[in-house]
């Protein structure tokens, strides 16, 4: 989806806009949400690497293209050298992610996506909340809103397929991977 360049974060509007907090509030985010989005596709690349399943290849395939849609757009608003500095780190943590599962089968696989998709889906909120108060980013609201949506659906996808409840390994690994994203995010908002 193409929302095109929101603007050019070195010159634009967003130091123009006489509100530093917010822009520099922007950026970091910006940061957080790349570097996630990169983690996001190197998951899926991680479960392709070793499952030979077809129905979890086909549910895989799929939301690696998602994912590699959401890194282009973001890559469309956030210039080089304004991302995070530890790619080859998230990109790593993102395919042991997506592999470690894959070891154990389809349904470690699904709730291991459900986990990641829950915490992005709230990391995506509480960003939308934010800029509601501010009408000045009408695009990336949308572009923010837009990723939401397909965090979500990812998530509701994974739940469906997960089919019962946690067992107490599940959901220790559960607490894992959402500790490890809340570290990763503040991680990335920063450097
Ligand atoms: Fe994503
Ligand atoms: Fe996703």
């Amino acid at each position: 989806m193409a929302f095109g360049k929101v603007n050019d974060i070195d010159d634009g509007c967003f130091y123009d806009c006489e509100n530093h907090t917010l822009s520099n509030w922007i950026l970091r985010e910006l940061r957080s949400n790349h570097a996630g989005e990169t983690g996001a596709v190197a998951i899926y690349k991680g479960i392709l690497w070793l499952t030979r399943d077809p129905t979890v290849i086909r549910f895989a395939e799929e939301h690696l293209g998602s994912e590699r849609r959401h890194l282009a757009a973001i890559e469309g608003i956030l210039p080089p050298t304004k991302r995070s500095s530890l790619l080859l780190l998230w990109r790593i943590a993102g395919f042991l992610v997506g592999m470690a599962p894959a070891m154990f089968g389809p349904r470690a696989i699904y709730v291991t996506i459900e986990a990641v998709e829950r915490f992005v889906v709230r990391h995506y909120d509480s960003q939308i909340e934010c800029l509601a108060h501010n009408s000045a980013f009408p695009l990336l609201r949308a572009q923010l809103e837009w990723l939401r949506s397909d965090e979500h659906a990812h998530q509701c996808e994974a739940r469906n397929l997960t089919e019962s409840h946690l067992t107490a390994l599940e959901r220790v690994w559960v607490r894992l991977v959402q500790l490890g994203s809340y570290a990763a995010v503040t991680v990335a908002r920063r450097i």
